[in-house]
């Protein structure tokens, strides 16, 4: 589905991060944790490429939803210089959402570097407003106190919140990685949901798998079309179905969440 909405408030808050605040009925009512939507604006540089960008929280009630982001290159610089009353072009919510797992596990670890907090945030607020408070964990990480994204975000899940930087200005010194290994949890009751970079995610997927500890990941793979059409997103899995024992799905549309022990990374 595509839709012009209308900008209701535009913030920065952190070193390059904003918060954009979005006006769509439609959107705040389908959204699930784990999707995205593919963004366009009246002046995109280039190409008039769309970029993803995942669904940080959504106001059923009001009819709004967030996203947030960094801006770093040309698109999202000039992203960030639209005003409240300006209007972006969205298609979605697109792609598989993070499903909580179920028995028996009893604690569920949301693990987020950089602005890969966003789909973790709402996966973490929806499971929140199920019931699950006691079952969840936040472990948040950026290279230092100041590039943390939206902490205060996190805190407000009044959920047990580990954060980790690079320098340690903040929290445990090292990458989200060092929090979930002191956590040293249950394989049997645990599960891991994580997105950020891909080196974070490669080395989050390879303790999980390596501990028997079930982990999702959500994928930030470039993504031409997001719709499933142009194939511009492929990611190599493992496959049955083929005698050399992988195969590649689309991240936009098979994704951007899979399984830690499907990848297969090159
Ligand atoms: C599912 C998903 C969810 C994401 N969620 C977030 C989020 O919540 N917050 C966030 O900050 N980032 C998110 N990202 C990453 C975000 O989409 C990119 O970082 C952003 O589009 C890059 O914009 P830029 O202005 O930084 O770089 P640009 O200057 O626009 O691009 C950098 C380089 O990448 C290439 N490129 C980037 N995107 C595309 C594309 N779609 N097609 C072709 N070439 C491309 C450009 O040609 C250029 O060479 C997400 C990505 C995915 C796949
Ligand atoms: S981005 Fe085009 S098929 Fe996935």
């Amino acid at each position: 589905m595509q839709v012009d909405v209308p900008i209701l408030a535009h913030q920065q808050v952190g070193d390059e991060i904003y918060r954009l605040t979005l006006e769509s009925r439609s959107v705040a009512h389908l959204a699930l944790p784990g999707q995205f939507v593919q963004v366009l604006y009246h002046d995109t540089y280039g190409p008039a490429m769309r970029r993803p960008f995942s669904i940080h929280d959504v106001d059923t009630e009001g009819g709004t939803f967030q996203i947030i982001y960094a801006a770093r290159g040309n698109f999202t610089k000039g992203l960030s210089g639209l005003r409240p009353g300006d209007s972006l072009s969205v298609v979605g919510p697109l792609g598989q959402s993070f499903k909580l797992l179920d028995h028996p596990v009893r604690l569920h670890v949301a693990v987020a570097g950089g602005v890969g907090a966003p789909p973790l945030h709402f996966l973490l607020k929806r499971a929140v407003q199920a019931g699950l408070v006691q079952n969840l964990s936040a472990v948040i990480g950026a290279r230092s106190a100041r590039h943390l994204v939206v902490p205060d975000d996190f805190a407000k899940l009044a959920i047990p919140l580990h954060i980790a930087t690079d320098d340690g200005s903040a929290g445990t010194r090292g990458t989200v990685l060092t929090v979930l290994q002191q956590m040293d949890a249950d394989p049997a009751a645990t599960a891991v949901y994580a997105c950020g970079p891909e080196p974070m995610l490669k080395a989050v997927g390879a303790y999980c798998t390596g501990h028997g500890i079930a982990c999702r990941l959500s994928l930030e793979t470039v993504m031409p079309c997001g719709t499933g059409v142009c194939m511009g997103c492929v990611v190599k899995v493992r496959s049955n179905a083929y005698a050399d024992g992988f195969e590649y799905v689309r991240a936009c549309s098979d994704g951007p969440v899979f399984d830690a022990e499907e990848i297969v990374w090159d």
